[in-house]
């Protein structure tokens, strides 16, 4: 049996993960690499136990630090297992740190990478997440594109001879486990002091992590100015990074609209995306749920993430300002229930299919 080492570090790919290593694992050998990125129990751990994803074969223990500390050091562990495990491919998902300082270690050894997720474009080397997946794709034998326009991207860079679409793994993710969602997710969300939050009928989802909108108070403050001023509350499960900064705002600024809690477990964040009356996010993922299950979204970016979310309006970009974002929430989107662009919910099998195919070429 071939084997394949799946590397994983941040909480979008665990979730990718467990719906291609349920179908990876019915004919190859998988050995799980966690770099250790994302470590608290609530970012990390909840999503194998829930998702029943198998426990990673090896953590790295590596997080923190600045991007080149913390690529630099993955790199480093990452070139040593590889010559450990000696895998027949390398399997990537996605854009963080995790995923460049994995593809740097396999193609200097000449191992064969595999990019899920591969070709989005954001337009700007200032977002990290862009350089991590531009050194990806272009390091990998196989990109494969959740979306037509990411395919394009992928053309335009003289890339299309290894490039297919597959669909987008997260759509596999929302369909598989909104189907057994039992009502009782939210039941268990925990605000800062460790108590449980009981949901208002009506509310907001919020979800806000990007270094570009949570590392000043001034932009978001200006969100949270913005979420203040609705005529619901709104859930904002914050992620560690600015969990002080989201804190100390809300006290200093009296905000009584705005409901924190601790990060939640996947299946309670697509319950909030489901039960939400509209949603506001700076996540990638995030936004595409909110189009998978028809709530407007705003996403506070500079940048297009997902343009295929955007169409009819149901996705529209903000400024981290009050009124710009309470002016894009305002708007009313137009949805169409035909338009299907991340696929039919089998992005996994295809996964699969197409590193059969690569494989089998290879001999
Ligand atoms: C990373 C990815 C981003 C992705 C996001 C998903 C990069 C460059 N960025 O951003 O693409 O959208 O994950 O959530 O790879 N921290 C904790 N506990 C944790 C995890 C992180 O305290 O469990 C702290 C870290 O110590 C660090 C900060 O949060 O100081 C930021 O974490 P990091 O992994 O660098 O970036 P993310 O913002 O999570
Ligand atoms: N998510 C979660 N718990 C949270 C916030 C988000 O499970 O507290 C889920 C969310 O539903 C989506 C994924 O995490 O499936 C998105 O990850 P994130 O926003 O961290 O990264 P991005 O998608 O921006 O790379």
């Amino acid at each position: 049996m071939k084997k394949i080492c799946s590397v994983v570090g941040a909480r979008p790919q665990f979730i990718k993960l467990a719906v291609v290593s349920r179908e990876l694992r019915k004919k190859y050998r998988e050995v799980i690499i966690h770099t250790g990125q994302h470590y608290d129990y609530n970012m990390s751990d909840v999503f194998f136990k829930e998702m029943d994803i198998p426990v990673p074969d090896r953590n790295l223990g590596i997080s923190g630090g600045t991007h080149g500390q913390m690529t630099g050091q993955m790199l480093i562990k990452l070139e040593e297992v590889f010559l450990e495990e000696r895998p027949d491919l390398v399997l990537l998902f996605g854009d963080t740190n995790s995923t460049m300082a994995a593809s740097l270690a396999a193609v200097k050894l000449h191992i064969p990478i595999c990019h899920v997720e591969a070709g989005n474009r954001f337009g700007t080397l200032e977002s990290p997440e862009e350089v991590n997946r531009i050194v990806t794709d272009h390091t990998a034998s196989l990109d494969l594109a959740c979306t037509e326009s990411s395919l394009e991207f992928l053309e335009r860079e003289g890339l299309g001879e290894k490039s297919y679409l597959v669909g987008d793994p997260m759509y596999d993710a929302f369909l598989y486990y909104s189907r057994r969602l039992t009502g009782d997710e939210t039941c268990e969300i925990l605000d800062f002091s460790g108590n449980k939050v009981t949901l208002p009928r009506e509310y907001y989802y919020m979800t806000c992590h990007r270094q570009e909108n949570t590392d000043t108070d001034e932009k978001l403050d200006g969100i949270f100015s913005a979420m203040e001023s609705l005529d619901a509350p709104t859930v904002y499960p914050v992620h560690p990074r600015n969990h002080d900064r989201a804190e100390r705002l809300c006290s200093e600024r009296k905000y009584k609209n705005i409901i924190l809690t601790e990060p939640v477990g996947y299946k309670a964040s697509i319950a909030l995306v489901n039960g939400a009356k509209k949603i506001v996010t700076d996540s990638g993922g995030v936004q595409r749920e909110a189009f998978f299950a028809g709530k407007q979204c705003v996403t506070v970016l500079d940048f297009v993430v997902w343009p295929e979310t955007m169409k009819g309006g149901c996705n529209r970009l903000a400024k981290p300002e009050r009124d710009d974002i309470l002016e894009k929430l305002a708007s009313e989107p137009v949805f169409d229930e035909t338009y299907r662009p991340f696929g039919d919910g089998r992005s996994a099998e295809k996964i699969v299919e197409r590193i059969d195919c690569f494989l089998a070429a290879r001999g």
